[in-house]
């Protein structure tokens, strides 16, 4: 849901904020020898869908589960998205959890306008054989972490609320979450308002528990995923690159690039969600820098911004620590790539 910027804004340099420098970042990186293990916690979703089919592709991660929140579209249809995405990509063995519904408090948001009714366009993906798991997302996601020999990495590319549930039921689970690759906020503007990125809008209290944790957090937002866009000559990539997993991923972007044509006369799409998960499987792809993150929880126009500060001696004044690593930079053709290869070897 990228929106054109101004001068030279448009092309992902930095607007009016304080870019920190770039640190060495401690978030884990899978190796094909020792994938990481995945908890995906996801609202299916356009570009959740090729973050999911990125995350099976990658032998450097290994996906214990899908669990599913309401955001994108209504949890019903994010699950059977997530259902029927899993099985085309021929990994119905994954289970997929359903969440909430909903925020902790406020309103229902949605993003229909640019996902569709359903959350997947004009797309209808074949059944699963698979049916959703029996346990709801919490339930499961607890389990996993407690049953892993190792913590596994967990990344929330929709709305937080599943994830603020599992802190405040689990605290003695909280050292078995590796790290946080989030997909939410923005250093600068929103795209839901002029404040907000849309997963923080969805659940800004869900958001503010989160990034409270104190578990280790890289944040992906606005700054570092509107870099990370898919135009038509990359949709043609991916429906040329042999696979159904392709042909489904190239007529996702394509609704999501007519949507945004429609809007303001985009020609390409942000794929948001895979900037997250790309992050624990390619060590070098995305930079990031160190800033303390507080979510704005109030009921005023800033009501789910992610304000973020990274100016050391404005921290030292006002006595913030660093609570996230935030996506800067990242190298869009080499996103790209990374994509197209990882869909080539989808079935
Ligand atoms: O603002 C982008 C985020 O909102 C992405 O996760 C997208 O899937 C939507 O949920
Ligand atoms: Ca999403």
């Amino acid at each position: 849901m990228e929106r054109p910027g101004f001068g030279d804004f448009a092309h992902g340099a930095h607007p009016t904020y304080y870019a920190a420098p770039p640190v060495t970042r401690t978030a884990p990186v899978g190796t094909s020898g020792r994938p990481l293990p995945l908890i995906i916690d996801s609202d299916p979703g356009l570009d959740d869908a090729l973050a999911i089919g990125l995350a099976v592709a990658m032998p450097e991660l290994d996906v214990l589960a899908v669990t599913t929140v309401g955001g994108n579209a209504d949890v019903r249809h994010c699950t059977e998205n997530a259902l029927r995405l899993l099985h085309a990509f021929g990994r119905s063995d994954i289970p997929v959890a359903e969440g909430a519904a909903g925020p902790l408090t406020g309103a229902v948001v949605r993003a229909t306008g640019i996902h569709g009714e359903t959350g997947f366009g004009r797309t209808v993906l074949p059944p699963s054989p698979a049916s959703v798991h029996a346990e709801g997302a919490v339930a499961l996601m607890a389990r996993l972490l407690r049953e892993s020999p190792v913590p596994v990495a967990i990344a929330p590319i929709g709305p937080l609320t599943n994830l603020a549930s599992l802190i405040r039921l689990h605290p003695e689970l909280l050292d078995r979450i590796a790290h946080l690759a989030i997909m939410g906020g923005s250093i600068g503007e929103g795209n839901t308002t002029a404040s907000a990125e849309f997963n923080i809008y969805a659940d800004p209290e869900a958001a503010d528990i989160v990034f409270r944790s104190g578990v280790p957090i890289t944040m992906m937002g606005l700054d570092v995923t509107h870099q990370a866009t898919l135009d038509g000559a990359a949709s043609r990539r991916l429906a040329a690159c042999g696979t159904g997993a392709g042909r489904i991923a190239a007529e996702l972007v394509d609704f999501a690039i007519e949507r945004v044509g429609k809007w303001y006369g985009g020609t390409s799409t942000a794929i948001h969600d895979a900037v997250a998960v790309a992050h624990l499987a390619v060590p070098d792809l995305v930079s990031v820098a160190a800033y303390n993150v507080r979510v704005d929880t109030t009921d005023g126009p800033a009501r789910g911004r992610t304000v973020c500060e990274g100016l050391s001696y404005r921290m030292d004044r006002y006595g913030l620590a660093a609570n996230a690593e935030v996506g800067i930079r990242i190298d869009p053709a080499r996103f790209q790539d990374i994509l197209v290869d990882a869909f080539a070897r989808l079935p």
